[in-house]
């Protein structure tokens, strides 16, 4: 079944496959991650609190009902892939979780194996060395990985290959205006030392006080030690998605300015300049700025 997805050469590794890569850049990160994987699990987490956490965010939940069933779904860059676990529990649906970071996907195929998920495929390698064949995928999710490789442009253009016609894709990138306040947070904790991160920045007081430690370990890390990153406008995107045949539908923060969930696969205006400004300008004042301003994209294959 994988020789139909996977063009380039795998090993088998228990229930990864390998393949190899040499990219640098990506190696770099790839050793960022090693002892910090990419989103930590909390202590004794299971098939149903994964699958709690997936329906308590509103985004992954609606796009877990939109797929529905019998679609092969890709995530680039999935890290531990919890959100590939939990797109695949509880239907017939075809999984790939791709990432370079051995660790990580060790993480994801343990826990894949301790609670009986079985329609997912953990695959080591990197989304530059393209090795998937064209037209293949229903849905590409590729979230917080983009801005920490050295060409996210190309790396879009590649996963776009993957998908079918009229398949969909979201993609989530730091924003350049929305992460400002993320910035200044890094900036402040060059200035007064690290400790002050526990104080200003919202996510690392929440894990903290929650007991946290491996998920606030692997925040802290990510935000303000990452050794590659870059960040994105709307206008960028809007860009990449003209020039890769790709239309498109909504955005997160949204458009029409209601930021509700439920309608995110229907297609909303397309941002003109004057909104996408202070889309991204306000990202700051609310909680995508709280979060890293990361904001999403959705689009459809033509
Ligand atoms: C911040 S983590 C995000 C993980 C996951 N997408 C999430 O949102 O929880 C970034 C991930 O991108 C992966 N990555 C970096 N460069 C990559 C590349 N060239 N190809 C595929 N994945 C890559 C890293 O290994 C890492 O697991």
């Amino acid at each position: 079944m994988i020789d139909k997805f996977v063009k380039v050469k795998f090993e088998k590794d228990g229930d990864l496959y390998l393949t190899k890569y040499t990219n640098n850049s990506t190696l770099k990160v790839a050793e960022f991650y090693k002892d910090k994987p990419f989103p930590d699990y909390k202590n004794g987490e299971t098939k149903q609190s994964l699958l709690e956490i997936g329906d308590k965010n509103l985004v992954s939940k609606y796009i877990k009902n939109f797929i529905g069933y019998n679609k092969n779904i890709l995530e680039v860059g999935s890290g531990t892939s919890q959100l590939s676990l939990y797109l695949a529990i509880g239907n017939n649906n075809n999984i790939y979780a791709l990432d370079p970071t051995y660790n990580s996907l060790k993480i994801g195929s343990e826990f894949a194996k301790n609670n009986k998920i079985k329609n997912i495929k953990f695959v080591q390698g990197d989304i530059f060395d393209d090795i998937f064949y064209e037209n293949k995928f229903d849905f590409v999710w590729c979230s917080g990985v983009l801005h920490h490789t050295e060409n996210p442009e190309l790396a879009f253009k590649i996963l776009c290959r993957y998908l079918k016609k009229d398949g969909y894709l979201l993609l989530g990138l730091y924003n350049k205006y929305g992460r400002k306040i993320l910035e200044l947070r890094r900036y402040l904790s060059k200035i007064f030392g690290e400790k002050i991160i526990d104080l200003i920045d919202p996510v690392a007081k929440k894990l903290k006080k929650n007991h946290q430690k491996r998920k606030y370990d692997s925040w802290i890390n990510d935000q303000y030690f990452h050794p590659i990153e870059s960040t994105h406008t709307f206008k960028e995107i809007l860009k990449w998605f003209d020039n890769n045949n790709i239309e498109f539908i909504s955005s997160i923060p949204s458009t029409d300015y209601l930021n509700n969930y439920d309608n995110l696969i229907e297609k909303k205006s397309r941002p003109d300049d004057l909104n996408s400004i202070f889309l991204q300008i306000n990202m700051n004042f609310n909680e995508f700025g709280e979060e890293g301003g990361l904001f999403m994209f959705i689009g459809r294959k033509k």
